[in-house]
């Protein structure tokens, strides 16, 4: 493997250049007011950034905000994160009111040396995500002009094989950025020979995103504890019944297959919050996984599974987690989410957080980022490194 680092490009010299920098400003924005709930993905290209200014670039950062259907939505404007960013950075942030157009343009035109832009959201334009090389590559090509050299640090989209993520860098002189060197570097201790115990925590909804991480991990994990939504296909594939909870039947056989695969490695909760509608003042108790309500939905793991899981957790000397326990956003159904993480915190473990979720819930539940390892702004994109796919940014980085 040999990609050139963002520390080559700077010895070759920047000051002067236009350095385009693919950035994942995908944040999670306040459905009602529309501010950044979650800023964790702007201060982790900051480095980057920083270093680039401090070298008298001129630096045009590009990224996607949520999903758009190929033409501009403001709901979706990367205008607020230009504010944003502006502030973290310490420095006036332009922003263009378009991708490629004129806004763009003289934007990009008008930067001095140490200046930043920040374009409006990739996604605005078809060509971004399209799947037809031709469309892609006339978009990558309007990109490119605006850059003497790339930078990915876009780690959340390394997994994207989109425009600005894999046909710009074969269009330009291409490096990675600090924090895609470092999210590799992180996750490649996990895919090498992790000290063991090792133990991998799943949660989030649905066991379909995770099948693949999952098939992948089973062979290599000591232990994997799963919770959240996705928990609950697994409890019926035990033969339980789990009320109106979040079920995939269709995935029920493939969960007996997985945990027959592998007896004794995964565990399940043998508690759950219980709830009667999907609302924070719902009526809700902890019942016993054998004992669920038919009218009620599980909506957090209970206090016998965190203990249970923070038992296992505490004899790790590694350990991932990705996704959280329950419905955490709303405050009765946030223990279960909490205590896993506080446990992850306890043990003397070299410990990841994978996943923009639980990445968010670390920092909502007021924990202290610098008691893990490392906290990844990938969420499918770290799943994906670990499953050991081709990441089209990272092949692309490679080339
Ligand atoms: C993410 O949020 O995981 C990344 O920003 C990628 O976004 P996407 O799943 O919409 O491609
Ligand atoms: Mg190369």
């Amino acid at each position: 493997m040999s990609i050139r680092t963002l520390d080559d490009l700077l010895g070759e010299g920047v000051s002067g250049r236009r350095v385009l920098v693919r950035a994942d400003l995908n944040v999670p924005l306040d459905k009602q007011t529309g501010d950044i709930t979650d800023d964790g993905r702007i201060r982790a290209v900051l480095p980057t950034l920083g270093a680039l200014v401090g070298a008298g670039a001129k630096v045009v950062v590009c990224s996607h905000l949520g999903r758009p259907k190929g033409s501009p939505d403001p709901a979706f404007s990367l205008r607020p994160v230009a504010g944003r960013l502006g502030e973290l950075l310490g420095a006036d942030v332009r922003f263009a009111e378009d991708t490629v157009g004129d806004s763009a343009r003289s934007t990009v035109d008008g930067l001095a040396d140490g200046q930043v832009a920040l374009l409006e959201n990739l996604r605005f334009n078809k060509g971004e995500t399209s799947k037809d090389e031709a469309e892609r590559g006339a978009f990558a090509d309007q990109l490119a002009a605006f850059g003497d050299a790339y930078v990915d640090d876009a780690f959340g989209a390394v997994h994207r094989k989109h425009a600005s993520v894999y046909d710009v860098p074969a269009r330009l002189p291409h490096v990675a950025g600090r924090l895609v060197l470092r999210e590799v570097e992180v996750l490649s201790r996990l895919t090498g020979e992790p000290e063991r115990p090792y133990v991998v925590v799943l949660g989030g909804s649905k066991v379909s995103d995770k099948l693949a991480v999952i098939e992948a991990l089973l062979p290599t994990v000591d232990r994997l504890l799963i919770g959240g939504g996705m928990c609950f296909t697994f409890l019926k594939a035990q033969g339980l019944e789990v009320g109106t909870s979040l079920l995939e039947k269709e995935m029920v056989e493939t969960c007996r297959n997985l945990m027959e695969r592998a007896p004794g490695k995964i565990m399940l909760p043998v508690d759950v919050v219980a709830a009667d509608a999907f609302a924070p003042d719902a009526a809700h108790d902890t019942v016993r996984v054998d004992g669920i309500p038919s009218h009620r939905l599980g909506v957090d793991i209970g206090p016998e599974t965190v203990a249970g899981f923070a038992a296992a957790l505490s004899q790790a000397k590694t350990i991932f987690w990705n996704g959280p326990m329950g419905v955490f956003e709303m405050a009765p159904f946030a223990h279960g989410t909490r205590g896993v993480a506080e446990a992850i915190t306890k043990a003397d473990a070299f410990s990841v957080v994978g996943g923009g979720d639980s990445a968010a819930a670390v920092r909502a539940l007021g924990l202290d980022e610098s008691s893990f390892g490392h906290i990844s702004t990938g969420g499918g994109a770290s799943l994906e490194y670990l499953e050991g796919k081709t990441l089209p940014g990272i092949a692309a980085l490679e080339n």
